[in-house]
């Protein structure tokens, strides 16, 4: 009677703990790094999400779009509607059309999504060498292992083997899938000056840039994580519930 309840909360557990463990890898094995968000009670570190959105918008957003962040929901990241309004403005959002029929642009606000740098795909190509930088909204979710794969692409610029010819416009990287990638190395040690103080090592923006874009990938994800919990508290809670139950039930019946 009570084993499968159990059970339940058990695969619920494991399936709560599971979305935090490795995913099989697809291309090149990556290392695993440990993340504050991972695990049953993991959770996002602000510190490293406020510095990883400085990376994002110093160095990743002059090539890569991020559609789907309003910048509203950088309120996630402990700022306030003042200071979200002048995040955003430092970008132009086309809109319109006014009352002449023309589109214009203008300085972002917080209901704005983040603006991609290119008009269009074919200008990100152009500006890139051919290459198109992909919207990094979903990036997270849409490679093996993200967070992973995503840092240690990001460090992950080395000299090519002896015997490979690196084409100009692109660069030697250990986790690209086959090597060559077209994304010149975007983090050089000191490229941003941490608000906080923090040295900026390229590890240390890897790491804090892609806390940043896990985020963006999934805002929900503490939120989702502590109704799992929740769940299993009811769901013992209802174990307990439903054995005194039977117990009183069945108590007149002989045996
Ligand atoms: C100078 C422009 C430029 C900058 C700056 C830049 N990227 Fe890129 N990025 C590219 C291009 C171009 C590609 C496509 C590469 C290819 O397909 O070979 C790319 C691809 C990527 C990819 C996709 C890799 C894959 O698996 O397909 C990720 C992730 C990425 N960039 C993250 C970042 C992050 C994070 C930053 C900021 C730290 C950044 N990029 C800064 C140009 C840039």
């Amino acid at each position: 009677m009570r084993k499968p309840v159990l059970t339940l909360a058990f695969a619920a557990a494991l399936s709560l703990g599971g979305a935090g463990l490795a995913k099989a890898a697809e291309g090149v094995a990556v290392p695993d790094k440990d993340w504050a968000f991972e695990g049953i009670f993991g959770t996002f570190d602000t510190a490293s999400l406020q510095r990883g959105l400085q990376v994002y918008k110093n160095v990743c957003a002059s090539c890569h779009g991020l559609r789907f962040v309003a910048f509203r929901n950088l309120a996630d990241l402990g700022y306030n509607e003042d200071e979200i309004a002048a995040i955003a403005a430092d970008f132009m959002v086309e809109d319109g059309p006014n009352d002449e029929g023309e589109m214009f642009t203008r300085e972002a606000v917080a209901s704005d999504h983040w603006p991609s740098p290119f008009p269009n795909e074919q200008a990100a190509r152009v500006a890139n060498g051919g290459a198109y930088p992909p919207d990094l909204s979903l990036i997270v979710e849409a490679r093996a292992n993200g967070a992973d794969y995503l840092y240690h692409l990001l460090i992950g610029y080395t000299e090519p083997p002896a015997d490979m010819e690196v084409p100009p416009g692109q660069y030697y990287n250990e986790y690209f899938p086959g090597h060559l990638i077209s994304m010149p190395p975007p983090l050089v040690e000191g490229i941003v000056e941490y608000a906080d103080g923090t040295e900026a090592t390229t590890e240390q923006m890897a790491e804090d840039v892609t806390h940043f874009l896990t985020w963006a990938a999934e805002p929900q994800l503490v939120a989702r994580k502590q109704m799992g919990i929740k769940v299993i508290l009811f769901l013992l809670v209802l174990t307990g519930l439903l054995y005194a139950v039977k117990r009183k039930v069945w108590s007149d019946v002989g045996h």
